[in-house]
């Protein structure tokens, strides 16, 4: 019987902590964001891959054959939360480059902070694979959980939510509408303002990393 994941996991490494630090600080120009997005991106695909099955395959190395512990062909597909989601898909990618990849376009209306969608393209057999879905800011929650009732729409039903940054709030509003879909972030943080960004933050991610304002 495999334990229930925890529905938070905060990946507290040193390393993780450290690069965050310097992308949360607003001196930190768009290549150095970009460039520690995708390094942290990986050591977060680390954690959330963490439980993935295994199973053995008879190999031969220079000294003795040996049954070798492999990945059990499980089916991915790593899906971007457009357009953030894609600074940390490149790095996720890198580290499981067969994994399937689809993108949920949603965009956050400034008035009423609801998610207004534009784009869904998933990969087929959405049942059959764990689904990391990747955004690098939970914040009100609310394009978090309309991106996740897509996918299981889809037919996806074994999901992981992938993230840099989560508010409380947001935690809580992923919980409350889908409490089978863990959460690992790197920080999860002390509150959200007004305008739904998330205190003390990084500021709006994709500007971090694309260089628009
Ligand atoms: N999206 C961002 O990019 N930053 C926030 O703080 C909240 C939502």
């Amino acid at each position: 019987m495999t334990a229930t994941p925890p529905h938070l996991t905060v990946v507290d490494h040193p390393l993780v902590q450290h690069k965050l630090t310097i992308m949360r600080d607003k001196g930190t120009s768009t290549a150095v964001f970009r460039q520690l997005l995708r390094e942290i991106s990986q050591l977060l695909a680390y954690e959330v891959t963490r439980n993935l099955p295994m199973t053995t395959m008879r190999i031969e190395t220079p000294m003795q054959e040996m049954d070798a512990p492999t990945l059990d062909g499980k089916k991915l597909a790593l899906i971007s939360i457009l357009r953030a989601g894609n600074g940390l898909l490149d790095g996720v990618l890198e580290l499981i480059p067969s994994a399937r990849v689809g993108f949920v376009g949603l965009y956050r209306d400034e008035e009423t902070l609801q998610p207004v969608q534009y784009y869904f393209k998933v990969p087929e057999a959405m049942e059959d694979r764990l689904v990391i879905a990747v955004d690098p800011m939970l914040a009100t929650g609310n394009s978090s959980v309309a991106a996740i009732d897509l996918l299981k729409e889809a037919g996806a039903t074994n999901i992981i939510f992938l993230c840099l940054l989560a508010s409380p709030e947001g935690v809580a509003t992923m919980k409350a509408a889908h409490p089978d879909v863990p959460i690992v972030t790197a920080a999860l943080d002390e509150s959200l303002n007004e305008k739904g960004y998330i205190i003390p933050g990084l500021g709006d991610a994709g500007d971090r990393m694309f260089g628009t304002k």
